[in-house]
């Protein structure tokens, strides 16, 4: 008797304790359906007042900040032409509304030149973010010349002498040769595509070993990176380590690590070869221990800034750097990364960085820093910001 009211004890307590499980888990799964909801919503919202302000313009604009109180537009060959187009590819995947398919649309073939864009390395972000998106949600059979065409673009400036895909032109006032900036991880993306839509391998060739170099030139010991290598065209040696917009030449420039970490998570997603994970890894180490990363999870401007903590956020740092992290939870567990993601992307949609309705220029966030050294864009919204939020939100959304 005694024993069957022992086995009873246990099986509610079992059932109890299963059932407040369950009752756990939905309320998670269900808060965060809200957060994602909530968040598409005031996405879709705020985008369409920013595209009402666009549309209302007699030409074809693209913005990309707000400063002053007044908004920023840019060319084409502006190194973020393609952020305003691939966020409203994100917002036509996000709320699933045909409405921002034409939208997308135009935008994104607003930027048909840059296919065969050769002046800098940017048309991986100006192409694979508007045409990237585009193709990947339609289909459309002329988007994948699109990019084939921009990747030959981009192979332009590889330099096989030193391994890498030249970023900027010579620069003699700063005595650059072969100036290569970490950002140029990101253009990989672009050029692993085209090896699968042409065939053509040497695409994948040019990354690969640009990544390569990257590990080798780019990295300080303790996995921070530096924003400048430039390299002799000749020999392929180091001539110099700066920085463009960081704090200094030793300085860790918070979004050049975002983007290095990003740009090594994609090139392990495409070749399967551990060492770029092990990268990407050893590169978040170092942002995830450093005394200057925020408990909120949006870094400061730069690592090493000495103002910290009076200085300023870069919210694109934080929104790069959450999109990453959310794909790299599917591919290691070494760190509970999606956890990361996840408070990185709830700081963000908080007040602090996420803008009141019908505020901000219309732009998503808040508070992210162009170039703190140059004074421009400080403290402001910046179309990047917003795009790697949204992707931030796709992703997180796909995960669960
Ligand atoms: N790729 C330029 C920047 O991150 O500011």
């Amino acid at each position: 008797m005694k024993k069957l009211l022992l086995l009873f004890i246990l099986t509610i307590f079992i059932l109890c304790t299963v059932q407040s499980c369950n009752t756990g888990q939905q309320k998670n799964e269900a808060d965060s359906a809200n957060f994602l909801e909530e968040n598409v919503t005031f996405a879709a919202a705020q985008y369409a007042l920013l595209l009402d302000k666009v549309e209302d313009s007699a030409r074809i604009v693209n913005p990309k900040s707000f400063i002053d109180g007044k908004m920023k537009y840019i060319p084409p060959q502006e190194w973020t032409s393609g952020f305003f187009p691939g966020s409203l590819w994100y917002l036509y995947e996000l709320t699933g509304e045909d409405q921002w398919k034409p939208m997308a649309v135009k935008y994104t073939e607003s930027l048909d030149t840059i296919q065969y864009y050769t002046g800098n390395h940017d048309v991986g972000f100006m192409i694979y973010c508007s045409y990237g998106n585009g193709l990947r949600l339609t289909g459309n059979e002329a988007y994948k010349d699109v990019i084939i065409n921009a990747a030959k673009s981009l192979s332009t400036r590889y330099i096989p002498e030193a391994g890498i895909i030249q970023s900027w032109n010579a620069n003699p006032s700063k005595d650059w040769e072969c100036p290569v900036i970490i950002d140029n991880m990101m253009n990989l993306e672009l050029m692993f595509e085209a090896t699968k839509l042409s065939g053509d391998s040497s695409f994948y060739h040019i990354a690969v070993t640009h990544a390569d170099n990257t590990i080798k030139n780019h990295y300080r010991p303790d996995y921070s990176t530096w924003h400048v290598i430039d390299y002799s065209k000749s020999d392929g040696s180091i001539r110099h380590r700066n920085t463009h917009q960081g704090y200094s030449d030793e300085s860790a420039w918070a979004r050049g690590q975002s983007w290095g970490v990003y740009g090594y998570i994609v090139c392990y997603r495409e070749t399967k070869d551990q060492k770029y994970l092990d990268q990407a890894e050893k590169a978040l180490n170092f942002i995830a221990y450093h005394p200057n990363y925020p408990e909120d999870g949006v870094p400061y401007w730069d690592y090493n800034s000495p103002d910290i903590p009076n200085t300023y956020r870069d919210a694109s740092a934080g929104s790069i750097l959450a999109s990453a992290l959310y794909e790299l939870s599917a591919y290691s567990d070494k760190m509970d990364y999606k956890a990361w993601a996840d408070k990185i992307v709830a700081s963000l949609a908080g007040t602090a960085y996420r803008a009141p309705l019908g505020d901000n220029g219309d732009f998503l966030l808040m508070h992210s820093v162009g170039s703190l050294p140059h004074h421009s864009e400080v403290d402001v919204p910046l179309n990047y910001a917003d795009y790697y939020f949204l992707e931030a939100l796709k992703r997180k959304k796909d995960l669960e």
